[in-house]
């Protein structure tokens, strides 16, 4: 079996951060979001990947090179514009050839990993087999209809009347029957060749679609609150461990990751939390469910339940909590009189009234 990895698109949800990385590369728990979803692959025994990237590929390339490092050997194909899921399944029809493969949204993460739907595959080989799970609004997701057996009946796209509550999640499993499937289908109105028209398509031609419930935690971090999720989920995953150092005049509560060469001095650690290699903590409270990338400098500051990204630095700032704060950005309190933002396009501040 191969996989086929999307990590291309537009990311218009995650703006600012997209701008300048790509969604995919937005870490939770302090490791991006793609890397979940590489050892995900790499644990059912799978080593050919093809990733396709978009725009900001080279930035991808440049994380994940050849693929070695997570035991994978992978190939980039780059989608000149995001034309549709089914569009990247078409650009990887000579790398996929007659292999099975699993298709794996690289922006979503699915924390309990794929393994028990790749053994159902592997057993069964349907032409298509879909993961679900229930969702209590079903209007936003791709919905399937399914029957007793487990076979789908239909599947719709963003359905203005759900037939049920069963949404598609980003991972399929197909064998080479889609091939076909995604040559017939047409662009939808939003000009995208859609998964779903060619997975219809395969029911419609009689071929046999199955869908089983995902079991796991599963989250699509297309949005901020949504990364926000997933980073408090897999923080309290971590687990404990003191690799830097935190000096007598701290305290720490939980399972906290203090990763080599950061420094704690006066600070009250509440986890899970992570704290990135070379970080310093100075004076602050933080915590809990809080991932603090590398390098960044906290001096003086308060921030719960939030994603920091690399080379941040806070100072004098308290309260903070449910950010998310881009690579080397600077916060800064006191001498400002009133409220002071230097923000970019598209950023969301929201702020004490
Ligand atoms: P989406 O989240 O549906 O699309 P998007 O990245 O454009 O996000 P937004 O709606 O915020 O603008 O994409 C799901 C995944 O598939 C994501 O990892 C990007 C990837 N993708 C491609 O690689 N090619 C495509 O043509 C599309 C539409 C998505």
């Amino acid at each position: 079996m191969k996989a086929l990895i999307l990590s291309g698109g537009m990311g218009t949800r995650l703006r600012p951060f997209t701008y300048s990385m790509p969604k995919q590369l937005v870490p939770v728990a302090n490791k991006p979001i793609l890397a979940h979803c590489l050892e995900n692959v790499r644990a059912i025994g799978v080593e050919d990947v093809a990733v396709v990237v978009g725009d900001r590929g080279q930035e991808i390339r440049t994380v994940v090179g050849d693929g070695s490092a997570f035991g994978l050997n992978i190939t980039y194909l780059q989608q000149d514009a995001p034309l549709g899921l089914a569009h990247a399944v078409s650009i990887a029809e000579e790398f996929l050839g007659e292999d099975d493969f699993v298709m794996y949204l690289g922006d979503n993460v699915l924390a309990e990993g794929i393994a028990e739907s790749a053994r159902a595959f592997r057993a069964d080989r349907p032409s298509a087999q879909l993961l679900l799970t229930k969702v209590a609004d079903p209007r936003a997701f791709g919905v399937a209809e399914v029957d007793a057996e487990g076979q789908v009946l239909a599947l719709v796209e963003k359905p203005q009347q759900p037939r049920s509550d069963l949404a598609v999640i980003g991972v399929y499993f197909f064998t080479a029957a889609v091939h076909d499937a995604v040559r017939a289908i047409e662009p939808s109105a939003r000009g995208e060749l859609e998964i779903t028209d060619a997975v219809q398509h395969l029911v419609e031609r009689g071929e046999r679609v199955v869908a089983t419930e995902y079991a796991g935690y599963w989250k699509d971090t297309g949005s901020p609150d949504d990364l926000l999720d997933c980073n408090r989920l897999l923080l309290g995953r971590l687990g404990h461990g003191v690799h830097g150092e935190v000096d007598t005049g701290s305290t720490v509560e939980g399972p906290v990751l203090i990763e080599a060469g950061a420094v704690v001095e006066r600070s009250r650690l509440v986890g899970p939390l992570v704290v990135g290699a070379g970080s310093v903590v100075r004076d602050s409270d933080l915590g809990p469910y809080t991932a603090l990338g590398r390098d960044c400098v906290l001096d003086g500051a308060g921030i719960g339940n939030s994603i920091v990204l690399e080379g941040v630095s806070i100072q004098n700032v308290r309260g903070l909590s449910g950010s998310i704060i881009g690579r080397s950005a600077a916060v800064r309190g006191g001498a400002a009189t009133g409220r002071r933002l230097i923000i970019g396009d598209h950023t969301r501040a929201e702020v004490a009234a």
